[in-house]
């Protein structure tokens, strides 16, 4: 089976003043082609330094990492991220920013604004083209900052808690919108999340990581029927799936407690 990503045994040590921190212990994880995975786990368990070493930022310190089948070194610049900081350009208004990835692939300038143009109402952005960073506030730096991770077009998304600033409405309507690009165009999408609804109502498939050195404790697979929306939270299956999550991020959060 060729996956889209693929980590087996992926371990990462730190120095960290001298002295080595193990973050990540042979994490085995696999998103297969076109499939929409989350990742849960407690804050420090290391699913940032996972998506970084993905991304190709970071390299691990052992095990094994291939994408679409082929062990993955030079792989910087063929997923998209988005991390957990916007990393929004200060010097850049919105629409500069959003058309950074574009331009990187040599699109021209003319292209890059129109396919830009064409979003920035749906990620509420209308009016805000030219703005700099620091005139936006911390939901519309992070609906910019996704906005120009989409627009580059990978087939492989890495996201890292994209949603954290948005208030439930705008979040449920993002969700509509990128289930929707998700269903029409085939890509493989990671997504970070502390929201355990999120998770389960955009997700084939869910991980929850150990606490540092993380590794992925628990694989729940959702079978809920797609097209999902928000009001299925109270279903059967929705409230069982929900509680076997929780279940298994809670039993890891006590055995933290103990080892402390
Ligand atoms: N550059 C660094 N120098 C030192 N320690 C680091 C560095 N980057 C990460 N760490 C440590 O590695 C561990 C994992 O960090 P990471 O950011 O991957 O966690 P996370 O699971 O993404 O947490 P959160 O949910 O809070 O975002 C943490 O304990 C952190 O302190
Ligand atoms: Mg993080």
């Amino acid at each position: 089976m060729r996956y889209a990503i693929q980590t087996i045994g992926l371990s990462k040590t730190l120095t960290l003043e001298g002295r080595p921190l193990d973050v990540l212990r042979g994490v085995d994880f696999h998103a297969n082609d076109g499939e929409f995975v989350s990742i849960i786990g407690p804050s420090g368990c290391g699913k940032s330094t996972l998506l970084n070493i993905i991304a190709g930022l970071d390299s691990p310190t052992s095990g094994v990492l291939s994408l679409h089948g082929r062990a993955g070194s030079a792989r910087l610049g063929s997923v998209g991220y988005m991390q957990q900081k916007d990393l929004l350009m200060p010097w850049r208004s919105v629409l500069d920013n959003a058309v950074l990835g574009l331009e990187i692939q040599g699109v021209s300038r003319r292209e890059a604004v129109s396919r830009a143009s064409e979003h920035l109402g749906r990620f509420g952005l209308d009016g805000f083209e030219a703005s700099y960073p620091h005139e936006l506030s911390g939901g519309m730096r992070q609906r910019a900052a996704f906005l120009r991770t989409v627009l580059a077009g990978q087939d492989v998304f890495l996201l890292d808690e994209p949603f954290g600033a948005l208030d439930a409405l705008s979040r449920s309507q993002i969700h509509r919108w990128l289930t929707g690009l998700w269903e029409s165009m085939n890509k493989t999408i990671v997504l970070v999340t502390h929201d355990v609804d999120e998770a389960i109502l955009l997700s084939d498939r869910v991980y929850v990581m150990t606490a540092r050195p993380g590794s992925m404790k628990t694989v729940q697979r959702i079978d809920i029927a797609r097209p999902r929306s928000a009001d299925m939270v109270t279903t059967p299956r929705f409230v069982d799936l929900k509680s076997a999550l929780l279940t298994s991020i809670r039993e890891d959060a006590h055995a933290h407690e103990i080892a402390v």
